[in-house]
């Protein structure tokens, strides 16, 4: 009689690492040259801001986490994505843009809001890729990048326990109506600081983001826009 011969189970393979996965890593390392290399324009704060997230980013990188990939998500504001990476080629952040290339069919867009009012439905939405909830784990800190459409505002709001900075890779933008800001710039909103955010009329606008607060708000950062915007939300204004 025969005999069945018995053939080993192959091992499970082992769940990827961060550093298994070098376009995670290359984007990081994107992240943490703007956040070195940029002035602080001589703001101790900005200049603090910019080494705490490069600690938190190191901490993260080098702890070579297992990538906890969420499924990737669209939102209709990603039909402008491949115009924000066109423009992006073009200036001093193309490689930081290019990098983003390489993961664009990963990421996994949101609005963050639990009801996301409907002037803003194809108008905005955002990625994580470093943070609680991944891809690459982190309890410390959020990086991420939000899309705005052209001739959008994005409403007043501000973010309890979270200082917040945005860097432009592609695109110009104002905030508060204080400024343009062009590739490169960066802004500092402390925690609680109400802001409001415009794009231009023609091109849609990129712009990565670094959080940095305490743990549990960094899981559960309860976005919320304020009063004011709220109403003027409702009236469609
Ligand atoms: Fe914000």
């Amino acid at each position: 009689m025969p005999q069945t011969s018995q053939i080993a189970e192959p091992d499970a393979l082992p769940e990827p690492r961060l550093k298994d996965c070098p376009d995670w890593v290359y984007l990081l390392q994107e992240f943490r040259r703007v956040y070195h290399d940029g002035s602080a324009g001589g703001s101790k704060k900005i200049r603090s801001h910019r080494r705490r997230v490069r600690e938190a980013l190191s901490a993260a990188v080098d702890a070579n986490p297992v990538l906890s990939p969420r499924a990737p998500q669209s939102k209709p504001v990603v039909a402008h994505l491949n115009r924000a990476f066109d423009m992006g080629a073009r200036n001093m952040l193309s490689s930081f843009s290019r990098a983003l290339t390489h993961v664009a069919d990963k990421l996994h867009w949101e609005y963050g809001y639990a009801r996301v009012p409907r002037s803003l439905e194809k108008k905005y939405a955002y990625c994580e890729v470093v943070g609680p909830q991944g891809p690459v784990r982190s309890d410390k800190l959020i990086l991420g990048f939000v899309l705005f459409a052209p001739n959008t505002t994005y409403p007043q709001h501000s973010h309890r326990d979270i200082e917040e900075s945005y860097i432009s890779v592609a695109g110009e933008w104002s905030e508060n109506d204080a400024a343009i800001y062009a590739p490169g710039s960066l802004i500092l909103n402390h925690a609680g600081e109400e802001h409001r955010i415009t794009t231009g009329e023609t091109n849609p606008c990129l712009l990565a983001y670094a959080w940095i607060g305490p743990e549990n708000r960094l899981a559960a950062p309860d976005m919320r826009f304020s009063k004011a915007s709220k109403s003027r939300l409702q009236q469609g204004i």
